[in-house]
């Protein structure tokens, strides 16, 4: 059986679970080295990662690219547009032709269908790095971050403020998997997929009102009110403008509550720069954490 790793509702406890702690580790035991040094353990030597991009990224492809080098690995990189998949080449042509020339395809994708069509012709392990329904990737990050600085998230409240998008979705996919408190607030015309809210069952919450679930909550989330292809711009600027995350909404959370965002941050509309630059933001960590978390999903894929 070929390991995708396509949404974080398909993994059992135990595999999420393995993967935080592969990411834990590895960063400790490379504490103070130069990022370019391979891993004692090499687990990713003589293997090449592809990465595809349909859309833009700063993090998912330097992170990648980081992660794969840490491993003992090598990437080959290429935006889709500059692929015969720019041109029509199907995706199950292109995911056959991969698979006989690299380990495993990282891709980036605005149909989250296409990705799941390519891992179905996919004889490599294919990995989500985002699509217009989900970031797994990102959320690996963001649990890592948030066991880093407060402990096992089991038991833990998160409230997600803003837009009920791709990465709320992976958030929500989680939180039945760890055992955490996921408090949405959100405007109704931008609520998470029926479906995912399903996945999350009893561990979610949704509603309307930011101050609701925020308090008590032991990390505040948000992204960007207009994601990589949403159309209707002006309009979510004003459905979301009651969602701003300012240090009025972040003081109604616990006392030592942190602050979480994938970015990139649109400053002054989703977040102030008074909380993504204050004491309780934990973004940098979280975008370093972006490297951790990778080489731990590329070796658990490698390792099926
Ligand atoms: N958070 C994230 O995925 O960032 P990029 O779009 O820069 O990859
Ligand atoms: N929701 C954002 C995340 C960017 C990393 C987007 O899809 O554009």
């Amino acid at each position: 059986m070929v390991r995708h790793f396509l949404d974080l509702y398909r993994l059992t406890p135990a595999d999420l679970r393995a993967i935080l702690d592969d990411a834990r580790d590895r960063k400790a035991a490379r504490q103070g080295w130069p990022k370019g040094r391979v891993d004692a353990d090499a687990p990713a030597r003589d293997h090449v990662l592809a990465m595809i991009f349909e859309k833009n990224s700063t993090r998912t492809r330097f992170s990648f690219d980081a992660a794969i080098r840490q491993l003992g690995g090598d990437a080959i990189i290429a935006n889709a547009s500059d692929m015969q998949l720019g041109r029509g080449e199907t995706v199950e042509d292109t995911a056959r032709v991969l698979s006989r020339m690299v380990d495993a395809v990282m891709i980036r994708a605005n149909s989250h269908e296409d990705v799941v069509r390519f891992a179905q012709a996919s004889s490599v392990p294919v990995i989500n790095g985002l699509t217009d329904k989900s970031h797994p990737c990102q959320i690996i990050a963001d649990l890592m971050t948030i066991e880093e600085r407060l402990g096992p998230i089991s038991g833990r409240t998160l409230a997600w403020v803003g837009d009920g998008n791709n990465v709320c979705a992976s958030l929500i996919h989680a939180a039945p998997l760890l055992g955490y408190q996921l408090n949405i607030a959100c405007p109704a015309d931008y609520h998470p997929d029926l479906f995912d809210l399903q996945r999350g069952g009893n561990y979610v919450s949704l509603g309307s009102d930011p101050e609701v679930a925020v308090e008590g909550a032991d990390v505040v989330i948000t992204d960007t009110w207009v994601s990589m292809g949403d159309q209707d711009h002006e309009a979510r600027l004003h459905a979301f403008e009651p969602y701003a995350v300012d240090d009025r909404l972040m003081s109604l959370a616990t006392d030592g509550a942190i602050f979480l965002h994938c970015l990139p941050a649109h400053r002054g509309e989703e977040v102030t720069d008074d909380v993504l630059d204050g004491p309780q933001s934990a973004v940098w960590d979280e975008a370093e954490n972006r490297i951790h978390a990778q080489k731990a999903v590329i070796a658990w894929c490698l390792r099926g």
